[in-house]
């Protein structure tokens, strides 16, 4: 019979012994145990009397229900104990210092999805993990390529821990039979050649001409210039795409619109684009803004959209390749603003 190491058992193995990455470990292992809590509380659903909007909305304006808010709690508490000097959670406007003298930083979207729950839809919370900089607040507005770890728990019919640790990316699952999480997957790899894309298609007539053309190349199947049909899945939380994705492969775009407020895209930069690029270039795939490598960007304030494409790396390298020959239909201010320091630098 195979053995299936615990999450803890798993962690502690490599050969590196450094205090980073010991402090990465300690951070890991204090989310996992709000993750276990937290995948309780959802999976009671409406009898755990947490459904429903709670009347405030989040920095970023999406309207919070009370389980973001329960999570957001888990979840910082659960860093508090851990070694962390500062945390940037979707939830709260400013960063929040801890310890300061702790040696990392962590940004957090403690509920990704949350509008899906009572769908009954996986959720999940996203984790980008770097080492304290000098300045600690400053630290969340260096590139994506300063992070040390990230990951996400998926709350689906199974709950899952996706962690990128050591340039790997591997995948516990959490037995409910004994509360832990044990390796179900090691090093993922996105599969290559899955014609499938996912997107919000009832925003095209406010997409960009690069987005739009590929799309149409896309839809246009077999006897289009993509040469190929193709299958598209959209699912609204991102953790859960990102899964499917390095499962099957494909590519997913969450690009800037016309819309108002959407210029620079609709996913937040330090808690969802960073962390997810991490994981899909750390799992052989890509993840990019359409004219730049999304872990090259850094961001100007903690809530910071971005456009994201992320996937296989070759889709992603043809969406990258569009957006380098069609005129915009409007001018996104993704790439030449972000390649910049953050604001507080
Ligand atoms: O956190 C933002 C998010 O809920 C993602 O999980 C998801 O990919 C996206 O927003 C869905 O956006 P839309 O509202 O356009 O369907
Ligand atoms: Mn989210």
């Amino acid at each position: 019979m195979e053995i299936r190491p615990a999450l803890h058992a798993h962690l502690e193995w490599p050969t590196q012994h450094s205090p980073l990455r010991a402090a990465t470990v300690a951070v890991i292992e204090a989310l996992a145990g709000a993750a276990i809590e937290l995948s309780r509380i959802i999976a009671a659903g409406p009898l755990a009397g947490m459904v429903g909007e709670s009347g405030g909305v989040n920095p970023d304006g999406d309207r919070q229900k009370t389980i973001d808010i329960v999570a957001d709690r888990l979840m910082r508490d659960a860093l508090r104990a851990a070694p962390v000097a500062a945390v940037v959670s979707e939830e709260v406007e400013l960063p929040e210092t801890l310890d300061p003298d702790a040696s990392l930083c962590v940004a957090i979207d403690p509920l990704d999805g949350s509008a899906n729950l009572e769908n009954n839809i996986s959720i999940g919370t996203i984790f980008s993990i770097r080492p304290k900089g000098n300045d600690i607040i400053s630290t969340f507005f260096e590139p994506g390529t300063a992070q040390c770890a990230a990951g996400c728990f998926i709350y689906g019919p199974q709950t899952v821990l996706v962690l990128a640790l050591d340039q790997r990316v591997d995948c516990f699952t959490l037995d409910p039979r004994t509360g832990e999480f044990v390796l179900t997957a090691r090093d993922l790899r996105v599969p290559q050649d899955t014609p499938e894309f996912a997107i919000n298609a009832s925003n095209r007539r406010h997409w960009s001409g690069q987005v739009r053309n590929y799309i149409d190349e896309c839809l246009a199947g077999v006897n289009g210039e993509r040469g190929q049909d193709f299958n598209m899945r959209w699912i609204g939380s991102l953790v859960a795409e990102a899964y499917r994705i390095l499962m099957r492969g494909g590519v997913f775009l969450y690009p800037a619109d016309a819309r108002q407020g959407y210029r620079e895209g609709r996913l937040r930069l330090l808690y969802e684009a960073h962390p997810i690029a991490l994981i899909m270039e750390w799992a052989g795939g890509a993840a990019s803004s359409g004219r730049s490598r999304i872990l090259e960007l850094s961001a100007r304030t903690p809530h910071q959209r971005v456009p994201l494409i992320m996937g296989s790396a070759r889709a992603v390298r043809d969406v990258d390749a569009i957006h380098l020959t069609v005129e915009p239909l409007f001018e996104s201010s993704d790439a030449p603003l972000f390649a910049r320091r953050g604001l507080f630098r």
